[in-house]
């Protein structure tokens, strides 16, 4: 049987993309098949490289261009899309395409600490700063609004009295690499039974 093709956006340093990369090396059904970046500079172009997956920078007017994008995921044959650090908003028409087929990770407890701006440190900065005495992880479907759609995973870490908002980063960057891969892979096999 033909394998499900993810994409993986990525904007970021890329310990997301490496994990589904390695999760999915070998898999019988599921295959990376693209990594889309805002940014020719990103790490996650290296690792493309490294593991021979086609690789495509997209700005925002491509991003928002419906027929440029569905070429280059057709092309690509890809039915499942994963945001892994994207820094960009999905425009409605890929919202619609890929609805259940397009998920997001996010670095906290949504629905508190997301939208605009809240990425990188200032996230856990933000839980740190409200005296939370846990973060975590959760993993979502993409609507048309930052970190808003339907949560599918949470998973929760204790926040240390002396954790700075790097250390805390690292926890959580650790469930991010656990569960990513493992939900994504759930998701991509149920889906091959609709
Ligand atoms: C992660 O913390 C993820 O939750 C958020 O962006 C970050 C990406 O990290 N959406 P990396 O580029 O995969 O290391």
């Amino acid at each position: 049987m033909k394998k499900k093709k993810i994409a993986i956006f990525a904007s970021g340093t890329g310990s997301n993309t490496e994990q589904l990369i390695k999760h999915f090396k070998g898999h019988p059904h599921i295959q990376i098949g693209l990594i889309i970046s805002s940014s020719s500079k990103a790490a996650v172009v290296k690792l493309a490289e490294e593991n021979d997956i086609p690789f495509s920078v997209v700005n925002k007017s491509l991003l928002s261009n419906n027929s440029y994008m569905n070429s280059l995921l057709n092309l690509y044959d890809i039915e499942f899309i994963v945001l892994a650090g994207f820094i960009m908003l999905i425009p409605p028409f890929l919202v619609k395409q890929f609805d259940r087929r397009m998920i997001n990770i996010h670095p906290a407890l949504l629905p508190k600490y997301g939208g605009r701006g809240m990425f990188g440190l200032a996230v856990h900065q933000a839980v740190i700063s409200s005296g939370d005495q846990l973060s975590g992880i959760t993993i979502h479907y993409v609507n048309e609004m930052y970190d808003q759609g339907k949560t599918i995973f949470q998973t929760t870490c204790k926040v240390d009295r002396r954790d700075n908002a790097e250390k805390l980063s690292k926890k959580v960057l650790e469930l991010e690499h656990k569960y990513l891969p493992e939900w994504t892979e759930k998701l991509v096999m149920e889906m091959r039974y609709f």
